[in-house]
């Protein structure tokens, strides 16, 4: 048998690979929902344009509400041999409304209709993902209040650096989550024109209202060009976009966390909760959920890749090769959901040693640049030459294989006469990241009130 749908010219029916490659079925059920509410503003607006009488309008839109409740109830049966989503409804409408169900696809194709489907999801995802990193952010910074005077190593190269407080390194995380919602809000606000009623790629000739389909599903206005409407993914790709960027600073702390709880490190623990077992070695208690959110930006960014190179040879306007655009987007969005939900779950379960965070502060030499800015303020030395003085000190130390504070003065005069006992006074941790007061630095009183006001940001908006 051929296609029921489109089998008009056909005799026969698809040979089975066929059927196969062709159908999406598999993964674009997930549109249903979207695909009912677009079908139902469309009858809606064909009825108010008299383009069909109110009586099958009614109709229609009964048959269609019935089919959303059976698919909620999971009684409606998808069938392979009907593609896509797009054409199970309407099949199913045919047998539950009959011939007139076929008036429904008047001004319409299943080109507008899937790219009307796919902005719609999308529209709906980012919302939902806006919700998961609202609250992310929200845990960073609750954790960060509670560490704003904890004392911790600061790296660059993964060197030790300067000292730095544990909740100025959290709040980072917390700009970085800022800049991704405003990354997907943007993206939603770029998406939010109807695709509806471009119709296959020309538009139509019948009496249409693009802008009252557009009203009724929450969009700012129909797009502007027929050809654009079926043939841009833009959104989806944006989208991508915004999700391989977060999922990119997701496993940059994933992997923070991983190398926080190794026992070399030693900076934190995480409960049973968040670690496995090994099954040979028992004092083994492994990072699995931050290795695996590390792990899944890998699929995230693929996805993004996947569909910029699906697109990049495409004439307009549509193309069956833009089937292709939804599994992957499928995958890297719950991905990211999970990902997200995993990482706020480690934040609040992570338990930093702070003994040994202070300890680790010290070490390395991280006070040499407090060092060095005390001789410029104190003995108004050049910064250049000052920083060789602090090297030769530090040399001296690490050559007895001591701290920078456990010189003694005669020790530092040899290197520079000028230098007075008043110097011990900027060699400790404490001092250090209590000095550090400028805008954004990492003294305690700045990252308490960052935090405090971040938090009130943030309650704003849940
Ligand atoms: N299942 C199709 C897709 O996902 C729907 C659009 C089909 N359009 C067509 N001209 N065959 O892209």
């Amino acid at each position: 048998m051929s296609n029921k749908m489109w089998g008009g010219r056909f005799s026969s029916a698809p040979d089975a690979i066929m059927e196969e490659i062709n159908a999406s079925i598999g993964f674009d059920y997930r549109f249903a929902s979207q695909d009912i509410k677009g079908s139902l503003a469309h009858v809606s607006m064909l009825a108010q344009t008299g383009i069909v009488t109110p009586e099958t309008a009614k109709s229609i839109a009964q048959g269609l509400s019935q089919i959303l409740a059976e698919i909620e109830a999971g009684s409606f049966t998808f069938s392979r041999a009907l593609e896509d989503i797009h054409m199970n409804v309407e099949s199913r409408l045919a047998e539950i409304v009959g011939p007139e169900a076929g008036r429904l696809h008047t001004a319409r194709s299943r080109n507008d209709q899937v790219a009307l489907d796919f902005r719609l999801w999308i529209r709906d995802t980012i919302d939902q993902l806006d919700r998961q990193i609202l609250d992310l952010q929200h845990a960073f910074a609750e954790k960060a209040l509670a560490h704003a005077a904890t004392i911790m190593p600061g790296f660059t190269h993964l060197q030790s650096a300067q000292p730095v407080t544990l909740g100025h390194h959290l709040l980072a995380y917390v700009e970085m989550l800022g800049r991704d919602r405003s990354r997907f809000q943007d993206a939603r606000r770029r998406l939010n024109e109807c695709p509806l009623g471009s119709a296959a790629l020309a538009g139509t000739s019948f009496p249409i209202d693009r802008h009252m389909t557009a009203k009724a599903l929450g969009f700012d206005r129909p797009t502007a060009n027929s050809l654009d409407s079926v043939s841009d993914r833009d959104f989806v790709l944006e989208t991508l976009s915004a999700a391989a960027i977060t999922a990119v600073h997701l496993s940059r702390f994933a992997e923070e966390i991983v190398l926080w709880v190794t026992p070399q490190f030693g900076f934190a623990k995480l409960s049973d909760r968040f670690t496995t077992g090994s099954s040979i070695m028992p004092q083994k208690r492994n990072p699995d959920a931050a290795e695996l959110v590390r792990g899944k930006s890998g699929r995230i960014i693929g996805s993004l890749t996947g569909l910029l190179i699906v697109m990049k040879g495409l004439p307009l306007a549509y193309s069956k090769d833009m089937q292709e655009d939804k599994e992957g987007t499928f995958d890297a969005l719950q991905s990211l959901s999970l990902c997200l939900a995993a990482i706020n779950g480690m934040v609040l379960d992570i338990q930093p040693d702070l003994k040994r965070l202070k300890a680790s502060a010290g070490s390395g030499y991280a006070t040499a640049t407090d060092l060095a800015d005390w001789l410029v303020k104190a003995l108004k030395l050049p910064f250049r030459r000052a920083h060789h003085v602090t090297g030769e000190l530090v040399g001296l130390a690490a050559q007895r294989g001591i701290g920078l504070e456990k010189l003694s003065l005669e020790e530092m005069q040899k290197v520079e006469p000028g230098i007075t006992k008043d110097v011990f006074s900027v060699l400790g941790v404490d001092k250090s990241v209590r000095s550090r007061t400028s805008y954004g630095g990492t003294a305690p009183a700045n990252v308490k009130s960052q935090a405090k006001a971040w938090l009130k940001k943030l309650d704003r908006l849940k």
